[in-house]
């Protein structure tokens, strides 16, 4: 009989996290749900169990909040013993959005770095939204991952999926330096890339995004989500035996999008899910866009998008 599996999705109430936990669960996993608000976890696994999921149970975990992880592991260690699939998937969008102009506009379809001084009535980025997303986007993931490690490692097909986005691709950078060096995966370690977010927090609040070549545009989005990118392939390096990769959804149609994306959380929760069942020779410290591996190059980014979308 094949071993039971077990996963933890975080951010799973709702969007493109609630679709991961229902398509794992479809798969044949035991999924823990696992969301902010306690309150809300009942109605959530309730209406899966409604339909026809027996596979998925909830706990509460604020990734923001180390005390909540450790007993979310705990509770894990205590009932499973060991943990096989890790789906980071809790987003913090470091915006506010004028919602009407913005869906009237076509949603980030309008977002350009190019446009940026045209929109700065639909998005606004004020520095603390943008200090608590990079907090919670890639610190809290971060923190999740480190204290869930030990219980993966008991896993006989550990694997680890970081949702990220297209946002966080080198390729919206503007500092080659910069880019050369996220890039340089054999050189780079997490105290530079801590030194790196430093950098672009202090010219974030001082105003001063363009002198360094950061994106203008959801700039502190973007750096969380490169910054997670860069931090899949340090663990892919560090943890042979963990299969580790970042998975951009797509376009979806979820609260983040105010539902103005391309693609359903169905469709947009293929990609993550397909990452966490890839088999143990499948590849590490890769970069999915939606089901397909992409460069972390730039170049090589830009010319897969446009063969992409134009096989679309
Ligand atoms: N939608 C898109 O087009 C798109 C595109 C590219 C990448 N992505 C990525 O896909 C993932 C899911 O995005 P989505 O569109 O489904 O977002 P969403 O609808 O805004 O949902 C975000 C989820 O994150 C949870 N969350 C936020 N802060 C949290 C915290 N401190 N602790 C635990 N949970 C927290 C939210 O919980 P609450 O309900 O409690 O707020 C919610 O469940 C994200 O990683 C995002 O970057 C989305």
């Amino acid at each position: 009989m094949e071993e039971k599996r077990f996963a933890i999705v975080t951010g799973g109430n709702r969007g493109i996290g609630l679709e991961i936990c229902r398509q794992l669960a479809s798969n044949g996993v035991e999924v823990i749900l696992s969301l902010r608000y306690q309150s809300r976890g009942e109605d959530v696994v309730r209406k899966l169990k409604d339909s026809g999921m027996s596979n998925v149970i909830f706990r509460q975990l604020d990734i923001n909040d180390p005390s909540s992880i450790t007993s979310l592991a705990e509770f894990v260690k205590t009932h499973f013993g060991k943990l096989d699939i890790l789906v980071n998937n809790a987003v913090e969008s470091g915006m506010i959005i004028n919602e009407k102009e913005f869906v009237a506009g076509g949603g980030f379809l309008q977002v350009s770095d190019e446009k940026a001084h045209l929109l700065t009535n639909i998005i606004k980025e004020p520095y603390e939204l943008g200090e608590n997303c990079i907090k919670t986007n890639y610190y809290a993931t971060k923190a999740v991952t480190e204290l869930l490690i030990p219980l993966l490692q008991v896993s006989k097909s550990l694997r680890m999926v970081n949702v990220t986005s297209g946002y966080g691709h080198l390729f919206w950078f503007h500092n080659e330096k910069l880019i050369e060096e996220l890039l340089d995966i054999d050189n780079l370690t997490e105290e530079r890339i801590d030194e790196i977010i430093q950098w672009f927090l202090t010219d974030f609040k001082a105003g001063k995004l363009q002198e360094s070549g950061w994106p203008l545009t959801v700039s502190a989005y973007k750096v969380s989500k490169a910054a997670i990118n860069a931090y899949t392939r340090l663990m892919a390096r560090k943890y042979e035996t963990i299969l580790v990769k970042c998975v951009h959804p797509g376009y979806v149609m979820t609260d983040m999008s105010f539902q103005t994306g391309t693609l359903t959380v169905e469709e947009g929760a293929k990609g993550p899910v397909m990452a966490a069942l890839l088999p143990n020779n499948g590849p590490s410290g890769v970069y999915f866009h939606e089901t397909q591996i992409a460069s972390f190059s730039p170049m090589e980014y830009a010319t897969f998008v446009k063969a992409f979308y134009e096989g679309k």
